[in-house]
């Protein structure tokens, strides 16, 4: 696995210890769902995510190109919302490592062991410093590679995970937080007329991003990317929830961003979690990237083409879990003129 590692300032309070430690991409989401007969049959049945595993309690979904047990777990609960998202890291040492540098930094370590998870290795959960239920792990059971059983291929083909997308108010600690503390790197942002950092893309793998943080209330889980192969079959997901009578489903696109270029089409689920279905960003491995800066009020930075998304797209967001309870973290509201006001 490629990428560089990061040096890592172990603690902002005691000797500055530096460690390497290396994320290497987003690895999995797992989200809440009311229930699981219906949300398998949106996501397996209709869509075509593989499922891996299930049992009263969870489904564990994967997508054709992965080669992991999961990268999508829907979780049966009470109320929509997220449960954790995880990063994979690179090994054993790293999950370890960073273990310490948040125990050192004040921050509450969940450990789970082997197992605690269908499939997955040790993992350790925090909430973060934005209040979001972050896991991160290296081991994962693998499964077989789906890829080229063309012939199994359903719904809209997708291929993997690919990003999350968070709102937060304190998106200039998120941007501090992931490049300095975990190793990202900066690959577009949005900043105000005042320069404040409205939005940032940030990326480990060599695409446009493996999390997007955005200003808004929060903390609240904003939506989750899957790549699909090509174009034809983001268009494919918009002809299947409409012959099936669930256009209401479709909430804003098909389309291209501004931000990343993809093609995209934004979809809630039963339970009104939000998934983007997305393909053709490009590759930004160069060492010497320069961020790709947007102003707030350009009209084509989040639908090139221009058209406006609608109000639901920036207003309604996810609620996120305590990984201490499970019960829902009350969100900070963001006042009205952080909104994005070039939306009439
Ligand atoms: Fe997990």
């Amino acid at each position: 696995m490629g990428g560089p590692r990061p040096q890592i300032l172990l603690s902002r309070t005691g000797p500055k210890i530096i460690v390497q430690l290396n994320v290497m991409r987003l690895g999995h989401v797992e989200l809440r769902v009311t229930d699981l007969d219906k949300a398998r049959e949106f996501y397996v049945g209709m869509l075509g995510f593989v499922e891996t595993d299930g049992d009263a309690n969870r489904i564990y979904l994967r997508g054709l190109e992965e080669r992991y047990h999961h990268s999508v777990v829907l979780k049966l609960a009470p109320t929509p919302g997220l449960a954790h998202f995880a990063f994979r890291v690179g090994s054993a040492d790293d999950v370890e490592n960073l273990g310490k540098r948040f125990k050192s930094d004040g921050v509450t370590v969940l450990r789970k062991a082997k197992g605690e998870e269908k499939g997955q290795g040790e993992a350790i959960r925090v909430q973060d410093p934005l209040g979001f239920p972050v896991e991160f792990y290296t081991e994962m059971d693998e499964v077989p590679w789906m890829l080229q059983e063309f012939h199994l291929h359903r719904g809209a083909r997708p291929a993997r995970i690919d990003h999350v997308n968070i709102q937060t108010p304190y998106v200039q600690r998120g941007f501090e937080y992931y490049t300095k503390d975990l190793g990202f790197s900066v690959t577009e942002d949005t900043v105000t007329d005042d320069g404040k950092l409205w939005a940032v893309w940030l990326r480990r793998k060599q695409n446009v991003h493996d999390i997007a943080i955005m200003n808004g209330t929060g903390p609240r889980f904003h939506h989750f990317g899957v790549w699909l192969p090509d174009i034809t079959s983001v268009i494919r997901v918009c002809d299947i929830l409409a012959g099936a009578g669930m256009q209401d489903r479709i909430e804003r696109g098909p389309g291209r961003h501004g931000v990343s270029n993809a093609f995209f089409v934004y979809v809630r689920d039963l339970d009104g979690n939000r998934v983007e279905f997305y393909t053709g960003d490009y590759m930004t491995a160069d060492p010497n990237w320069k961020p790709i800066r947007w102003s707030l009020e350009d009209k084509n930075r989040g639908t090139f083409w221009g058209a406006t998304p609608p109000r639901s797209w920036f207003d309604e967001a996810s609620p996120v879990e305590s990984i201490f309870d499970g019960n829902l973290v009350t969100p900070i509201e963001v006042i009205s003129q952080d909104r994005p006001h070039f939306v009439t």
